[in-house]
């Protein structure tokens, strides 16, 4: 269950370009955090919080990490935070990854800072015996962050958009490539979820979507998206961020 909590700074790493892995004590959340829940972050000298998905969850040392793209004030802010420090979050928050544990192979597919939330799904799956397959997408190759992370749970590919590092173009040029899979969970920018269910229609999948968040409570109705049942929406924020593939429309 959601709860306002401190979480204190443990390290803060810069581990690829503009892109901040930030580990946090609190052994509430830690405790209770499920995969793809998020954190409601407040950062000094900023009203709004930030929702910043769950990368990892050590349960066992009380620790959380996550992953953040330096792309605003506030998560540049963010990235100057130092350890000892403490951070009032809301969390663990919103629905996380369900799924079926009787499934053989899982294709984890992310984009860019959608990456992280498929870290410890995968970790999760992998210690219940699942086969982990990745696709991992990123700009170019100064962007690339868990390669070997994500090596260490089942096969791996790498794309760039540039090329300059892996297969070159977009996740949905090397799907043809996988093995066969079970289900598909994929968390990443709208187009790029909305070239995968496309390409996987056939197949049963779950999407994470964490761009389009405002207040983070289901508050303020900035994340609402429609659904397959005519006039009806879900709410990003409280509802998901995870959904069936199926369930909404992108
Ligand atoms: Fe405000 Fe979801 S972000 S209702």
């Amino acid at each position: 269950m959601k709860k306002r909590v401190e979480m204190v700074v443990e390290s803060v790493n810069e581990i690829a370009l503009d892109t901040v892995e930030m580990t946090l004590s609190n052994a509430y959340v830690a405790k209770n955090a499920q995969s793809g829940q998020f954190l409601h972050l407040q950062v000094e000298g900023h009203s709004l919080r930030r929702p910043i998905s769950i990368a990892d969850i050590d349960r066992e040392n009380g620790l959380i990490t996550m992953l953040f793209k330096k792309i605003g004030n506030g998560t540049k802010r963010l990235a100057m935070y130092r350890p000892g420090m403490i951070i009032d979050a809301l969390g663990p928050s919103g629905n996380g990854f369900s799924y079926d544990p009787s499934m053989k192979t899982a294709l984890l597919i992310g984009g860019g800072i959608g990456i992280p939330p498929l870290y410890n799904l995968g970790k999760e799956l992998r210690n219940k015996g699942i086969n982990v397959i990745a696709v991992l997408g990123f700009q170019s190759k100064e962007h690339v962050f868990y390669e070997a992370k994500f090596n260490e749970l089942g096969e791996t590919y790498v794309v760039t958009n540039d090329g300059s590092y892996g297969h070159k173009g977009f996740v949905t040029n090397v799907l043809s490539q996988v093995a066969k899979f079970d289900y598909y969970f994929s968390c990443g920018p709208i187009p790029m979820l909305q070239a995968v269910t496309k390409e996987l229609h056939d197949h049963q999948g779950f999407i994470s979507l964490e761009e389009r968040m405002g207040c983070g409570v289901g508050a303020c109705f900035a994340c609402v998206i429609p659904t397959d049942s005519e006039g009806e929406y879900r709410k990003i924020c409280k509802d998901g961020p995870v959904f069936a593939a199926k369930e909404v429309i992108l």
